[in-house]
């Protein structure tokens, strides 16, 4: 059964770091929060407690997993940076930006999934680097749910999915920004956006110059998964079905009723009708990014028999809120009225 210890997420308590971290060292699972999701942590350096991850989650063995750091230097232990990539990241981390970079380490093979590469990741949340600091060791995380659900943003969620499967999880209450991390290939020349996040394509480009965005890191199709072995599987999706919508959701609410199905509508921006059921994301980009993925967990708790949502602009987070929902969607997207009639 796992250990539940409350931290404060700024300043945790001294003696419940040094027990997740004594756990970690001992080839022990902890789950603990990060500024984007919570994540499931083990010694990335220890074989069968990184194979137990996979076990636990459920997650295909070629699906690697990041390297969590608590400084530049212990990252360049583990992987090979260009040197205008060490530059930038002293200036970028801690935050939620995850490079991929050529292994330079020996690392259990579950880590890397047998890649030549490893992505490396210094945690922008103080429960985070204090543990990473603690126990001594990069952490290997991915994020704390069970494969193929929405990350997890709060306590509950890794309890709802892994409660009963790892040693500890420390709660720090709600994550910062609810999306996980931009992940960035820079062993590429220009480097490649394998996933979008909290850390903006806007800013990427003003520290790189171009940056390339295959067009599945935008979520529009399931074309080059093979660069992020992640990107491929079915992802973020509550069970019932949710459907985008971009033309107007009151006339997409009406379609469902004509056809005798009751409908959840998420609500974000000012764009909110009613429905049978309303959940409220937020009103703007970064709020939304912050409750998505409770809102997805809950679309499943409703009476409804289908989600619809708007689409949201791609700036900003709002690139990572839209691959995201694509994802959860299926890309069940719905255009038009007509598209809708067919889609439900
Ligand atoms: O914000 C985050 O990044 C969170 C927190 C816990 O840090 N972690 C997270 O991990 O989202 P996970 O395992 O859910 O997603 C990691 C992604 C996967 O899509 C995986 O395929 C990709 O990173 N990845 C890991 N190593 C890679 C590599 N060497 N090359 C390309 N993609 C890699
Ligand atoms: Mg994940």
């Amino acid at each position: 059964m796992v250990k539940l210890i409350r931290v404060d997420p700024l300043s945790p308590r001294r003696e419940d770091i040094e027990e997740a971290a004594r756990i970690i060292r001992a080839g022990g699972l902890v789950a603990f929060p990060t500024e984007t999701v919570y994540g499931l942590g083990a010694d990335a350096f220890n074989e069968e407690a990184s194979t137990r991850i996979f076990k636990v989650k459920g997650r295909p063995a070629d699906n690697p997993l990041i390297v969590h750091v608590s400084s530049v230097d212990m990252a360049l232990n583990i992987g090979e940076l260009p040197d205008h990539v060490v530059d930038i990241a002293k200036r970028v981390w801690p935050g939620p930006i995850t490079f991929v970079a050529k292994k330079k380490a020996e690392l259990p093979r579950a880590v890397t999934a047998g890649l030549p590469t490893v992505a490396l990741r210094c945690p922008a949340h103080p429960v985070a680097l204090r543990l990473i600091e603690e126990a001594g060791t990069p952490i290997a995380a991915p994020s704390a749910n069970k494969a193929g659900k929405p990350s997890p943003t709060e306590a509950s969620h890794v309890l709802e999915d892994l409660g009963d499967s790892i040693d500890v999880l420390l709660d720090a209450g709600r994550t910062f920004f609810g999306v996980e991390s931009t992940i960035v290939d820079v062993t590429k020349e220009p480097p490649v956006l394998l996933r979008p996040g909290p850390f903006t394509l806007e800013e990427l480009r003003s520290l790189f110059g171009e940056v390339v965005v295959p067009s599945f890191a935008k979520g529009l199709g399931e074309a080059d998964v093979a660069l992020a072995p992640g990107m491929k599987y079915r992802h973020y999706a509550p069970e019932k079905p949710l459907v985008l919508v971009e033309f107007d959701l009151k006339l997409a609410v009406d379609i469902a009723h004509e056809k005798g199905l009751k409908v959840a509508v998420l609500c974000m921006h000012d764009k909110c009708v009613e429905g049978d059921v309303v959940l409220k994301v937020g009103a703007d980009l970064y709020e939304i990014a912050k409750n998505l993925y409770d809102s997805l967990r809950k679309i499943d708790r409703t009476n409804a028999d289908v989600a619809i949502a708007p689409t949201v602009p791609e700036q900003g987070i709002g690139l990572a809120i839209m691959n995201r929902l694509r994802k959860a969607s299926g890309y069940r997207i719905a255009r038009s009225a007509e598209d809708l009639r067919r889609l439900l």
